[in-house]
């Protein structure tokens, strides 16, 4: 049972406040650390911040103490192992319909930390109490996706689209997927030194390259050039999430892949309507070794996402992501209208464990693909990783190869599977079965 409800403000990633919450029980302390993203979707649930002056607004004392003196007498002397019972007193607690009141950043770090006392008590890994928790589908160990050349919101080129993915799915394991996805990021860093210079190597918030480039399509190239140098064609693939919310224009109701530049700086090629984005998605898709698009389109534009999953569905993942934010009511809707084939599940868009797995289960049963993520603030904890083994999830994606808040989940994979032993199955080709292995 609980007896101490602990939280402090630490800093994430990129140097911004984020709560971390230790919950106490007779097995121990147990902690968890909230992440934070930059290109949000509308309907995620309400990380609260403080405003004012500290931290340029960005303070989360207010979550902090929501943590410590609402919540935590609450659910003081509760079973930490009923993550189902917990969640629901803090659903109730709050009572909006986004966690506005107390703050999905407070309610996520004790959802997360219970899950950890919870496994503790059983005397068990994380992975193991996430899975029966679920419901116990086959853990898989997933196929990472590195996102190795980074640009929108998360980096400081012009390139539009935010993320370029290197999918390792050819490897035989965990362990051969890593040391691909590694031997090829280095590969890329020569290549990007040679044709750009030295300053095109700085990285992004995810840890991959951000390279003076304003062209997806050279990304893309660059990706392929890597993955040929690095011998590895055929078996890795690539993937891109352009973040399309981003540079679609509401006013217009176009999308401008020349939005971060200056105005005068802005051609009227860059302007495309909805179906002319499905095209160079299509185009693209035919050029490049392309087998996973998330957000193709903006987030309330369920209509081009339809339009993209009927023609490359087969071929492709379509990944909903800002257009879900992990709400179950909402793939409901995507669903209907079969605007993707699979869901991003982030915990900290939808704010509880049990409300996570509700989506993933509402996708497992439509036999969707579903992609775990990282957000690009992230810290040091690694509860992700036991998370996407514990769903059999097939895939998830935690950044570049490189950066200790991306490789801390990396790292806890390597060490799940080897945990897992002659029983860890990778799912290679298969990533896109997620729960049906
Ligand atoms: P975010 O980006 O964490 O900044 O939202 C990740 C994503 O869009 O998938
Ligand atoms: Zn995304």
């Amino acid at each position: 049972t609980i007896t101490k409800v602990h939280a402090r403000e630490i800093l994430d990633s990129r140097g911004n406040p984020t709560v971390e919450v230790e919950l106490t029980t007779a097995d121990g302390t147990f902690r968890a650390d909230v992440p934070s993203g930059a290109s949000t979707g509308e309907n995620e649930a309400m990380e609260i911040r403080d405003g004012g002056s500290r931290y340029l607004g960005k303070g989360v004392a207010t979550a902090v103490d929501n943590v410590i003196s609402t919540i935590g007498p609450a659910i003081m002397g509760m079973d930490a192992q009923d993550v189902a019972a917990l969640d629901k007193v803090m659903l109730d607690l709050d009572g909006t319909p986004n966690k506005g009141k107390l703050g999905a950043n407070a309610i996520l770090g004790v959802s997360m930390a219970a899950c950890r006392a919870g496994a503790a008590h059983r005397k068990e890994p994380l992975y193991v109490f996430l899975n029966r928790l679920a419901g116990s589908p086959t853990m898989v160990m997933p196929v990472p996706c590195f996102n190795c050349i980074n640009g929108g919101v998360h980096a400081g080129n012009y390139l539009p689209f935010q993320e370029f993915f290197l999918i390792p799915l050819g490897a035989s394991s965990f362990k051969e997927a890593m040391q691909l996805g590694s031997e090829t990021y280095h590969t890329l860093k020569g290549l990007l030194k040679k044709k750009y210079g030295l300053d095109s190597t700085a990285v992004g918030d995810e840890g991959g390259f951000a390279p003076r480039i304003d062209s997806p399509e050279e990304a893309l190239k660059l990706l392929v050039e890597a993955i040929d140098a690095a011998g590895y064609t055929g078996k890795i693939m690539i993937g891109s999430d352009p973040a399309s919310s981003e540079t679609y224009d509401k006013a217009s109701g176009k999308y401008n892949l020349d939005f971060k530049k200056p105005e005068g700086e802005q051609t009227p090629a860059s302007i495309k309507s909805g179906d002319e984005l499905v095209s160079y998605w299509v185009e693209m898709a035919s050029k490049y070794p392309i087998v996973l698009l998330e957000d193709p389109a903006d987030e309330n534009d369920f209509e081009s996402h339809a339009k993209l999953t009927a023609r490359l569905g087969g071929a492709v993942e379509i990944v909903g992501d800002d257009l879900y934010c992990t709400n179950p009511a909402i793939v409901e809707r995507g669903i209907s209208c079969k605007a993707t084939n699979a869901m991003l599940l982030k915990v900290n868009q939808i704010g509880t464990i049990s409300e996570a797995i509700a989506a993933y289960k509402l996708c497992v049963d439509q036999e969707w693909g579903v992609f775990v993520s990282h957000r690009s603030g992230e810290t040091e904890d690694s509860f992700i990783a036991d998370l996407t083994v514990a769903l059999g999830t097939g895939h998830l994606k935690t950044g570049a190869p490189c950066r200790s808040e991306r490789l801390c989940k990396y790292n806890q994979l390597l060490r799940i599977e080897e945990d897992l032993g002659s029983n860890a199955i990778f799912a290679g080709k298969d990533f896109r079965k997620s729960g049906r292995f």
